[in-house]
């Protein structure tokens, strides 16, 4: 792809997550609109979802025919420039009422994270980020802590019913005990958001799927995180641990979590 036609998505995109917060957020101020239903235990469907992800889809394959699209409702098939869809990240905060969700849209190159782009509506936050060129917070650069001493981290790791409860409760346990606090608001995307901007010092999950990291991942390397290698194999479609912190605590989150990351040298 020419550095014209990765500009035109990169500006494309911006306007497109536009249009689909509004939409998200009209179901968001209408609880009774939600339809909500279950895809199995702890594993939330609203009818927003699945509005947002047809919009997304529907303008993406007009725009660039050339372009595969996956997203989490709908899935879809991985190619050489496949964009992959979260319509709506934390979607149980979503159907409760709390303001953490998000709507992630990543371009995925060659199994590299090109551009990404997270709004979380409710918040009135919009993190993009291209690689090469750097991530902000709505329209400003931004940067990871820093944070180097673990008694002072503030660590996120993701749950889901998808690994055993024991190994989740393993890694929070070792977080705690190497002095770190351990939270988990339920939003993978905007995990990596906020480990990009330095709320947090660190974002990690024993299995996440590519709709929740293709385009945080991006934001977040941009913003000077270490990540580990999440494209290997077949992880569009399967999924794989991620691992994202502040470069000075790399070592020891992978210590903590078992997760191999690779340095950054942005
Ligand atoms: C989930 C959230 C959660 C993460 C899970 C995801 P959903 O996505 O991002 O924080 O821990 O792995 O499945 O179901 O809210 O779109
Ligand atoms: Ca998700």
């Amino acid at each position: 792809m020419t550095p014209a036609e990765l500009e035109l998505r990169d500006y494309a995109v911006l306007g497109l997550v536009a249009e689909a917060s509004h939409l998200a957020l009209d179901y968001f101020g209408r609880s009774d609109s939600l339809n909500i239903t279950m895809k199995g235990a702890q594993d939330w469907l609203t009818a927003a979802d699945g509005a947002v992800e047809s919009f997304l889809r529907e303008r993406l394959e007009r725009l660039f025919p050339s372009d595969a699209v996956i997203g989490e409702e709908g899935g879809g098939d991985a190619a050489d420039a496949v964009w992959i869809i979260d319509p709506i990240d934390g979607t149980a905060n979503f159907a409760h009422g709390d303001l953490n969700w998000c709507i992630s849209i990543g371009l995925v190159l060659h199994g590299q994270p090109e551009i990404g782009v997270i709004a979380a509506p409710a918040l009135g936050e919009v993190y993009r980020a291209r690689r090469g060129s750097g991530a902000s917070l709505n329209g400003r650069p931004i940067r990871v802590s820093g944070t180097s001493d673990i008694g002072r981290a503030s660590l996120e790791f993701g749950w889901s019913k998808r690994r055993p409860l024991e190994s989740y409760i393993d890694i929070v346990k070792r977080g705690f005990e190497a002095g770190a606090a351990v939270k988990r608001p339920g939003a993978g995307a905007l995990g990596l958001c906020h480990v990009a901007c330095g709320r947090t010092d660190a974002y990690a999950e024993l299995h996440i799927n590519s709709w929740d990291v293709a385009a945080g991942l991006v934001i977040a390397a941009e913003a000077g995180a270490d990540v580990n290698d999440f494209f290997a194999g077949d992880a569009i479609k399967a999924g794989n641990p991620v691992l994202c912190c502040t470069p000075e605590l790399t070592a020891e989150l992978e210590r903590i979590t078992g997760i191999v990351s690779r340095r950054n040298s942005r």
